[in-house]
């Protein structure tokens, strides 16, 4: 075991010193690019003003063929466009695959005083986030960067899944999680065809009553998944999203599978078409009246603790701190978007 007291130093000599807090930012969509494509790299510079992540795809649905090209363009991406306080991150492919080193030293040599986040995909335990976080601390220190790369990880594989708190609780430089659904169902051998969603017979019969028809109601195939990442991600104080949807067609089943992670305690999720980046931006913000009424429980028990009744509900400590998670939300959507914070009343 790691001794505590070793747990924030540097594991290179050099290297930044690791982030105690995580920085403080809105990331309700991390936004996929495919960097090979010169067409969509010209969209960046634009692009990067609507959305809070910017993330250079060069794992899965980047060609082989073009996981140079991807990681080139990427690098290209990182130094001509001027994020502003938009997140520039990247995911890298498998730490198995031929291309995930070449990956890893040739960006953090080009843009590693860029690059916010590392995402990284398949991994099965800490083992995988102790490989990277030395190895990044080793190219830190090597590349004078200035500020520590965060890894993000894909939860994706029955493994993983098994493994989730050590993986959360594996190194400082852990940002986060994101369900991926896609190989988490492969992983898990469910019979689906899908990137995300539910699945029309996933569900529970009502009681037979008599002949009467009977009703059917269909259930969340990721519930347990996402409760279960959202437990280690809080309570290694890192963030969980929800990942991709694939079903571009469908904003109103995007919509219903980002809710629900949202109402369990995801902060984002990934937008992998342009028509996802308003559905994120409408779901990962906090509800109107619910901040109304947040305000209404901070501003009668104005030191967080004993009990009131507001309008029939009982409220105590434990109900003001979930208010204080909503008016935070809501206050950092207020800073990057003036509009919602008019219509929160700030
Ligand atoms: C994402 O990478 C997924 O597999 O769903
Ligand atoms: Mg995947």
């Amino acid at each position: 075991m790691k001794l505590p007291r070793q747990f924030f130093q540097p594991l290179a000599i050099g290297a930044p010193a690791p982030m105690r807090d995580l920085p403080v930012r809105l990331e309700r969509m991390i936004h996929f690019v495919p960097p090979h494509m010169e067409k969509m790299r010209a969209k960046v510079p634009e692009l990067a003003k609507t959305v809070d992540v910017v993330l250079g795809n060069l794992e899965d649905a980047i060609p082989v063929e073009a996981k140079e090209a991807a990681r080139k363009g990427f690098i290209e991406m990182g130094q001509t466009v001027d994020f502003g306080p938009t997140g520039l991150w990247t995911r890298i492919n498998a730490l198995n695959s031929p291309w995930a080193l070449d990956d890893v030293t040739e960006i953090v040599a080009a843009i590693g005083n860029k690059l916010d986040v590392i995402m990284l995909p398949k991994v099965d335990g800490p083992w995988d986030i102790h490989y990277l976080d030395q190895l990044l601390a080793q190219l830190e220190a090597r590349h004078k960067i200035s500020k520590p790369i965060l890894i993000h990880a894909i939860l994706e594989t029955a493994q993983g899944v098994n493994n989730v708190e050590a993986i959360a609780t594996a190194s400082p430089r852990m940002h986060g999680m994101s369900l991926g659904p896609a190989d988490l169902a492969a992983s898990r051998a469910m019979k689906t065809t899908r990137v995300g969603g539910g699945h029309p017979e996933y569900k529970v019969l009502a009681d037979a009553a008599g002949d009467a028809p009977r009703a059917a109601f269909q259930q969340d195939l990721w519930h347990y998944t996402t409760a279960k990442m959202v437990d280690a991600c809080a309570a290694a104080g890192i963030k969980p999203f929800y990942g991709p949807f694939g079903d571009f067609s469908d904003a109103a089943a995007c919509e219903s599978q980002f809710r629900n992670s949202f109402l369990l305690g995801c902060v984002g999720a990934w937008t992998l078409h342009p028509s996802q980046i308003a559905i994120a931006k409408k779901v990962y913000a906090p509800d109107l009246a619910e901040v109304a009424f947040a305000r209404k429980i901070v501003d009668s028990m104005p030191d967080g603790a004993g009990a009131v009744m507001i309008d029939g509900k009982m409220q105590d400590d434990a109900t003001w701190k979930q208010a204080k998670v909503l008016i935070d939300l809501a206050k950092l959507v207020a800073a990057k978007d003036p509009d919602m914070g008019q219509r929160y009343g700030f």
